[in-house]
């Protein structure tokens, strides 16, 4: 997410570019990455360093400080031992080339210049020429988004495939995909041609049909159906025992089946928005799994409650962590919904988002809302807050 990119580039347009800018997330004289990325500015709590820290399941800080935890600066293309190439790690790759800076081995950054070229940034160009800071004369050729970054392996990280989005997403930007790595204008699998499907020892689904997921908005949805009742349980104390529980209760209004759309014979994906008490997206997991199987042996992921709902079963819990869904019409003040997730890190299931609690940390009341990608939507403002001290997040309504 861009915090102030239209400011950023008026600094930017009067700003004459000087030695030890750009190398430093922040220089501490008003340049860097930070003027348009501030996400990371003041540690832990901030959104994008703990998307960063608990997504990718990063445990070295040295990934990116270079002295041990909260260090400054953080560098671009170096950092300390335990990590070594700073944000370059993941955003960039290995091309066999020697720091300008410091005479080491380092990883280089094109794909990224190339997504701000694309995205009309213009200014990394002046300095990063052929022949200058360490880089080749002529510039290799981008290597392809299939191709690793350094840290894409343990111990650095939780991150293998840079073409597979289930791993890549941040939990809290609007898309449902990953990284451009290479700069070509397209992320991911099945969109960038230079990437074969990701294949993962989750993947049961036989089917051919494309699943579309449904992404949750910057701001909580209007017109969906409001839940008079509900709570909102985020647990993450235990690391790699984290949990998620969220339930709808006593929903409004009437709703048959249909309003769940049809995850068993059609196609809805449905998708999990929490908000703060300022409706910033906190979290987004994502259900795309109609028609999919589930478990050893495989079976329907998702089956039918009589004629008034469904409900999903994965016991790998593969998608963003999700374990169980029910979905219950009825009659109105009847219909109920209730989802729960958790991850495992022993038996290797890590997918459910972390950092949560923290996003919530001293929030006042969370929104969540069940929105179906080609049917109803559901939402619970929950106003009663239990326990909200950065590890545990737990809420009801009323
Ligand atoms: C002048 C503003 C500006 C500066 C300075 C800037 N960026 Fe960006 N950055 C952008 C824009 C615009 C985008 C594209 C829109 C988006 O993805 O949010 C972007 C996208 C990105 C992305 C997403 C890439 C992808 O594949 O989706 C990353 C990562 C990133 N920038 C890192 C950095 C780093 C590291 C630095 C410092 C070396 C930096 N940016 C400096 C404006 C800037
Ligand atoms: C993905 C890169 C990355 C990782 C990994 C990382 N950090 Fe950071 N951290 C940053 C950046 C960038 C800043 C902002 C530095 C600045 O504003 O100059 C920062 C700032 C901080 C700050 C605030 C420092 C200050 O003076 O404002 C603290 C504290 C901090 N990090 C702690 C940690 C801890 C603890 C870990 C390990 C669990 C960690 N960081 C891992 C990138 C990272
Ligand atoms: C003022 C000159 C300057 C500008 C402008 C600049 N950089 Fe850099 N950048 C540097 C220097 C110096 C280094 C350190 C290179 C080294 O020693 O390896 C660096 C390193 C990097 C690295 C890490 C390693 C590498 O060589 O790829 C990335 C990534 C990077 N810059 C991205 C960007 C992006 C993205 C922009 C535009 C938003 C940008 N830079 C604009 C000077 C600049
Ligand atoms: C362990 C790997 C890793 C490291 C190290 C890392 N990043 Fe990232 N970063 C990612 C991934 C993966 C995303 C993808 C988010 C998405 O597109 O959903 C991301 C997203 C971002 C974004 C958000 C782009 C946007 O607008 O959507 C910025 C900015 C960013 N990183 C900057 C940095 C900076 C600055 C550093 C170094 C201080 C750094 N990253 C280090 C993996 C990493």
């Amino acid at each position: 997410m861009l915090a102030c990119c239209g400011a950023a580039l008026l600094c930017l347009a009067l700003w004459t570019p000087a030695a030890h800018a750009y190398p430093m997330y922040n220089d501490g004289f008003g340049t860097g990455c930070f003027t348009c990325h501030d996400g990371f500015s003041g540690g832990p709590q901030h959104p994008l360093h703990a998307m960063h820290t608990s997504k990718f399941g990063i445990t070295e800080c040295n990934l990116c400080h270079s002295n041990g935890p909260g260090s400054t600066p953080v560098r671009t293309y170096t950092s300390g031992s335990g990590g070594g190439f700073g944000c370059v790690g993941c955003h960039g790759n290995d091309y066999g080339e020697t720091s300008s800076s410091n005479g080491l081995a380092k990883a280089s950054g094109y794909g990224l210049r190339q997504v701000h070229a694309n995205n009309g940034v213009t200014v990394c160009a002046t300095c990063h020429k052929p022949g200058l800071l360490g880089a080749r004369n002529p510039f290799p050729a981008i290597l392809p988004e299939s191709v690793k970054p350094p840290y894409y392996k343990a111990p650095f990280s939780n991150l293998r495939n840079p073409c597979a989005s289930s791993e890549e997403d941040s939990t809290f930007d609007v898309n449902l995909v990953g990284l451009d790595n290479d700069g070509n204008g397209f992320s991911d699998w099945p969109a960038d041609a230079t990437c074969s499907e990701p294949t993962t020892t989750t993947t049961t689904t036989s089917t051919t049909t494309t699943t579309l997921p449904v992404a949750c908005g910057l701001a909580p949805a209007g017109g969906c159906v409001a839940a008079d009742g509900g709570q909102l349980m985020v647990s993450e104390k235990a690391s790699g025992k984290e949990k998620l529980k969220v339930g709808l209760t006593k929903l409004h209004s009437a709703v048959t089946q249909s309003t769940f759309g049809d995850p068993v014979t059609g196609g809805t994906s449905y998708a999990i928005c929490v908000y703060d008490a300022s409706d910033t997206l906190r979290d987004e997991i994502s259900v795309a799994r109609p028609g999919d199987s589930c478990g050893t042996p495989p079976k329907p992921c998702w089956s039918l409650i009589s004629t008034k709902g469904y409900k999903y079963a994965d016991k790998t819990n593969s998608a963003d962590g999700i374990s169980k869904m029910t979905l219950l019409g009825g009659d109105a003040g009847k219909g109920k919904i209730a989802v729960g997730g958790k991850n495992n890190a022993s038996a290797g299931q890590t997918s459910l988002p972390t950092g949560i609690a923290a996003l919530l940390q001293s929030s006042t009341h969370a929104t969540v809302q069940i929105l179906t990608v080609d049917a109803g939507c559901f939402t619970v403002t929950v106003t009663q807050v239990k326990k909200a001290d950065g590890a545990t997040f737990i809420a009801t309504a009323p």
